[in-house]
């Protein structure tokens, strides 16, 4: 068994596997996330985890963190996320409320856990919308997050492009979540139209 940190928080690995999260994290995100939500959030992080190690990435602990965690700000009652829009990301305060969780959960994740990884946090915030060019971080929390086989989809072919290479596999399931958003009412946002025209031109 080995134990690797990541800022102040252990996790036990065994054979390349997380087997034990930090305590004080997993209090955190049980108070912060319903069961299903959890639930997602680990198999987000183990998905995350698998693709940075099988495309030989640095510090794929980073990565599983960044799963973990990314969803924290989506039970914030209302008054409250309106009120951490509005004193630090008042230029993304015209996105639609559902967009509002990511950056919610990326301002929690720095003032309440003290994580200042700026690739997390960029991560976190655009992981609902996508974004133009993004970080190597944020285009696997994007796709891990649309990708998560606890989902109620046959996503494994997008699984398996991840895996053998996150740049093209990416570019896949930004092909598919534009497919998917385009009949949907209301999804429609400036930041993923920016993602469509960056990636997909
Ligand atoms: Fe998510």
């Amino acid at each position: 068994m080995e134990v690797v940190c990541f800022k102040k928080y252990r996790f036990a690995l065994k054979k390349g596997k997380i087997v034990d999260i930090d305590p004080f994290l997993n209090c955190y995100l049980c108070k912060k996330l319903k069961e299903n939500r959890y639930l997602h959030s680990l198999s987000v992080a183990n998905l995350m985890y698998e693709i940075a190690l099988s495309n030989k990435l640095d510090n794929p602990l980073k990565y599983y963190i960044c799963g973990l965690l990314h969803d924290v700000g989506k039970y914030e009652d209302e008054k409250s996320e309106f009120k951490i829009m509005k004193e630090n990301f008042k230029e993304y305060l015209n996105l639609p409320q559902y967009a509002y969780h990511s950056f919610v959960g990326a301002y929690l994740v720095k003032n309440d856990l003290g994580i200042d990884d700026n690739d997390i946090l960029e991560a976190i915030k655009f992981h609902t919308t996508g974004n133009a060019n993004m970080n190597i971080i944020s285009k696997i929390l994007f796709a891990a997050d649309k990708i998560d086989p606890l989902r109620n989809y046959d996503s494994s072919y997008m699984i398996k492009m991840m895996k053998e290479n996150f740049e093209t596999g990416f570019i896949e399931v930004v092909k598919e979540t534009k497919i998917f958003l385009k009949n949907k009412k209301g999804n429609s946002n400036y930041l993923s139209e920016y993602m469509y025209l960056y990636y997909l031109n």
